[in-house]
């Protein structure tokens, strides 16, 4: 359902692009196979589903050559949203279901293809959100629900009441937590959909001046050299090398950038040198 790389929307305020720009951009990535757009109602500080929005408006057709993940459940406090009071979580039936429908005004369209709550919600009541799930699927203002930053036993809590199709985390060679906490085996054993945002540690990865990250560029460059491609491809394809086949959702909005994202699809690396960049992140050797 989505393709095996995800856009990220984060970014897009730092991009200058127009809404005709932000047209060619989307046709591009359509174009290298780029087929899944993240969003969340926060970014851009609730700006950016608005401006991908217009775009869609603007293109007959567009809309039905591509999918749209976004995401509810944070309140931030900003003129844009007056009734917000404290920097929160709330994933109740009445936040969800008023910010899914601001979504789909925002974003010019009648369904959202994956919903996903952005953070575990210290107060979330699960049969609460499961019918508040059924409820925006009945209606088809949603297609399929998912999670984000959800620990394993909170993923399972949710899914043993509704069934999730995704689940996005944190996931690079500089964000190793993911192997370790059972999320993207949990991904694996359910057949949930694991996105890894942050694929390139947010830019880190190349411009991260301590060790570790100097460790990491190394090893890449080194294996970027052997198989003729960019340390972006490498990286990303360290992340794809993973049997949960995790989605890297990127962030750039350079078109080259989606570009070493894409190629990675074709980029296998054996479990050695999946392992020697496990290792530079880790700083340490297998046991
Ligand atoms: N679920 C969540 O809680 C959550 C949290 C954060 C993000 N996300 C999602 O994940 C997406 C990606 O996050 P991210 O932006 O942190 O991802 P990223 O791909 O790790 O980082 C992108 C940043 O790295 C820079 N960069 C430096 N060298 C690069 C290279 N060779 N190739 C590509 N980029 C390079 C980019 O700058 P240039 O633009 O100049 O290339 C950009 O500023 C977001 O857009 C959002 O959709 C989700």
């Amino acid at each position: 359902m989505l393709s095996p790389v995800v856009a990220g929307l984060m970014r897009l305020p730092e991009w200058g692009l127009s809404s005709s720009g932000l047209v060619g951009w989307v046709e591009e990535a359509l174009a290298m196979g780029i087929t899944s757009f993240d969003h969340a109602d926060i970014y851009g500080g609730y700006s950016v589903e608005a401006a991908f929005g217009a775009a869609l408006a603007s293109t007959p057709g567009l809309r039905r050559r591509l999918q749209i993940i976004t995401k509810c459940g944070i309140k931030l406090v900003t003129p844009a949203r007056p009734g917000h009071t404290l920097k929160s979580y709330d994933s109740s039936r009445a936040h969800v279901l008023h910010s899914v429908n601001q979504s789909l005004r925002a974003l010019c369209t009648d369904h959202i293809d994956v919903l996903l709550l952005h953070r575990p919600d210290l107060l979330m009541d699960p049969d609460e959100l499961a019918d508040t799930f059924r409820e925006l699927q009945a209606a088809g203002k949603v297609l399929a629900f998912g999670v984000s930053n959800h620990r394993p036993d909170q993923l399972a809590m949710l899914h043993r009441r509704f069934p999730l199709v995704a689940q996005q985390i944190e996931f690079s060679p500089l964000h190793l937590q993911p192997l370790d906490d059972g999320s993207l085996a949990q991904c694996l054993d359910l057949g949930l959909q694991a996105m890894a945002w942050s694929p390139l540690a947010g830019g880190r990865l190349f411009s991260g001046q301590d060790e570790r990250g100097q460790r990491v560029l190394q090893v890449l460059q080194a294996l970027a050299r052997q198989h003729d491609a960019a340390p972006a491809t490498v990286a990303h394809a360290w992340l794809m090398r993973h049997p949960a086949r995790p989605r890297p959702v990127t962030g750039s909005g350079r078109l080259a950038a989606l570009r070493e994202a894409v190629s990675a699809m074709t980029l296998h690396l054996s479990a050695e040198d999946w392992y020697r960049i496990w290792q530079a992140g880790s700083g340490r050797e297998v046991a």
